[in-house]
């Protein structure tokens, strides 16, 4: 066949690489305009990030102080929409027989412990040594009204029954330490 069109045009051999040269030169220009105008897909997506929410949060000094501790401090494991583990990570923690990092938002059970519960967990950590990435504790870098002002910022991602389900457990607790004399700040 090659030899069939070499005999029909004498230049085929040099077409040929010249074609070679140009598809070559073709694919260099096309992949790297390809790679400047894709957009690359977010990461992270918050599904909570509504337009009333964004000016709730814009709103409250308190609340921005909460999203840029979580933002710095929690997102990384817990999901910037507080979501939990990073789905792309989840199959891989289960495959080592190891548990994920828990979603602190409506479909998690943050909602379901009390204030003091879920302070001495940000003070102290969890240690579990079947978590895969273990909660540290954040007793020296988070003082008492940061820790609240996280909180007040998970409590955005909850129902409005959730919400007002952890301020009854929270006040419950508080009547029952009350009653055995325990200092909650101790
Ligand atoms: C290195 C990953 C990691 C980071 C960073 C992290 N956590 Fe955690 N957190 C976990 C894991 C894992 C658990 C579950 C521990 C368990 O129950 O065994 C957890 C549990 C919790 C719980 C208890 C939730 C429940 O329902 O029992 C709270 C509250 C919490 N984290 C808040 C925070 C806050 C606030 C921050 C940031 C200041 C933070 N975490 C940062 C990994 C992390």
């Amino acid at each position: 066949m090659i030899n069939f069109l070499s005999a029909i045009f004498p230049h085929f051999g040099e077409l040929k690489r010249g074609l070679c040269i140009s598809v070559a030169i073709l694919l260099t220009l096309c992949s790297s305009a390809c790679s400047m105008t894709s957009t690359p897909e977010p990461l992270f997506t918050a599904p909570t990030e509504s337009p009333a929410r964004l000016a709730l949060i814009e709103s409250d000094s308190n609340l921005q102080a909460g999203r840029s501790s979580y933002d710095l401090l929690c997102a990384h494991c817990h999901g910037y929409g507080g979501e939990g583990q990073l789905e792309a990570t989840i199959e891989n923690t289960l495959s080592l027989g190891l548990l994920t990092v828990p979603a602190h938002d409506a479909t998690g059970h943050t909602w379901q412990h009390p204030d003091q519960v879920l302070r001495e967990a940000i003070l102290q950590g969890i240690q579990n040594p079947l978590d895969h990435f273990p909660m540290p504790a954040f007793e020296g870098t988070l003082n008492e009204e940061e820790i609240n002002q996280v909180l007040d910022y998970i409590r955005l991602w909850w129902t409005v029954e959730q919400r007002e389900y952890q301020r009854n457990l929270t006040r419950h607790h508080a009547e029952i330490d009350a009653e055995f004399g325990i200092n909650a700040n101790e």
